[in-house]
């Protein structure tokens, strides 16, 4: 027997586990502090009411052997799918409901579609970026390259012609940047695809954090996108739901590699491996779409938008470097008098009890940069902000 040997070339721990257990140790040692966390991007507001009656009605169904319901569909029920269609009509994007796959959330999805690619292409990824896209392709043995972001490209790498990629991994709005990708850039970005036959993971969990309306919310918005992308969102930020747990998938119908549709190779994993979320919750993800819940949905979001403001404002106040907050929960600052994003992070701790991720966990272009998340709550955003003035 041998283990996937591939697993020994992470690092030892996830980076919001080691940041967890890092804080954690900290705690035990000082009882009497108070942390504040602005570290991993957990939403502090709760559900909205929308969702919680309409969960709370699934729930009383569930109940009665006339609505009571097993097992669903593993693609997700029509009536959420069919919302989401109803949902990207309204970004001009066409989609029909068997495009739409109803998952736990965007993680996991990001890691389960390497299921339908062959261990032998080569991926790029953009440096800084979320970590799962690494660790997950490191798991499987693929090769990698990088893609950087830079303070010169306003963390907004392009496609370079000369480096063939097969699957690319785009995010935007970028986690922990912020950066988000032009109509222009991203009409790159297909193009580049399209030319190599590549496919694009274009990651837009934080889509609703978007307020500059000429910014793209979709990748399909993007004319041919549909032969060379999967979108992954998912409602953990737009609707607090990261310990509900819902997102989902879009494989247009028009991606074919190797003359063999992407659906339907996903759609073939998925009844393999998926067994579907629970009606509960997907009942709760559909009134996130109603009226009533898009509107209470907003009004978290502008709460979240303030914190990042109030962030943002700060650190301006005390001359850090930062970007980030205008169009996305991130705000992504240079680390003070050149420590390392680990040092920053040891720092902030000892010295204001604060903590935030290092930029160094999201790819080598991260060190020497800080991720402060707007979820937290008011006061604590504040409390925090004053901690960080005293250090001046
Ligand atoms: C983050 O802080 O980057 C996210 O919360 C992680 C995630 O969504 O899994």
């Amino acid at each position: 027997m041998n283990i996937n040997q591939h697993y020994l070339e992470l690092q030892d721990s996830y980076l919001f586990s080691l940041v967890t257990k890092k804080v954690n140790a900290y705690k035990e040692k000082n009882p009497s502090k108070e942390v504040i966390r602005l570290g991993i991007g957990d939403v502090t507001l709760p559900l909205v009411p929308a969702v919680v009656e309409a969960m709370q009605k699934a729930v009383a169904e569930q109940g009665e052997k006339s609505t009571f319901k097993g097992y669903g569909e593993e693609q997700g029920y029509e009536f959420l799918r069919q919302t989401i269609c109803q949902y990207y009509s309204e970004k001009k994007v066409s989609l029909s409901d068997t495009e739409v796959f109803i998952s736990d959330g965007a993680k996991s999805d990001i890691g389960n579609i390497l299921d339908i690619f062959d261990i032998d292409n080569t991926v790029l990824i953009p440096d800084p970026v979320y970590p799962v896209y690494v660790d997950t392709n490191v798991m499987a043995g693929r090769k990698i390259i990088y893609a950087n972001g830079t303070v010169e490209n306003n963390f907004s790498p392009l496609p370079d012609e000369n480096i063939k990629a097969d699957i690319i991994y785009l995010c935007s709005p970028n986690n922990p940047t912020g950066a988000v990708y032009n109509k222009e850039q991203l009409e790159s970005w297909v193009s580049y695809a399209l030319k190599h036959d590549a496919v694009i993971l274009f990651d837009s969990a934080y889509e609703t954090f978007i307020q500059d309306e000429s910014l793209p919310t979709s990748i399909y918005q993007i004319e041919g996108a549909e032969k060379c992308a999967i979108e992954f969102c998912s409602l953990s930020k737009t609707a607090g739901f990261t310990g509900t747990r819902c997102g989902y998938t879009i494989v247009p119908h028009a991606l074919i590699r190797n003359n063999t549709s992407l659906n339907k190779l996903w759609l073939r994993r998925q009844t393999t491996k998926f067994n579907g979320v629970p009606y509960i919750v997907q009942k709760g993800a559909e009134a996130v779409f109603s009226n009533d819940g898009l509107q209470q949905i907003k009004e978290n979001i502008a709460y979240y938008m303030e914190n990042a403001k109030l962030i943002s404002g700060t650190l301006k106040e005390l001359n850090i470097w930062h970007v980030g907050g205008e169009n996305s929960p991130y705000i992504w600052l240079k680390c003070p008098n050149d420590m390392t994003s680990w040092d920053y992070f040891d720092y902030l701790l000892e010295n204001a009890q604060v903590v935030g991720t290092p930029g160094s966990g999201f790819g080598s272009n991260g060190e020497g940069f800080f991720r402060l998340s707007a979820f937290g709550e008011r006061k604590n955003v504040i409390e925090a902000m004053e901690r960080l003035r005293k250090l001046k």
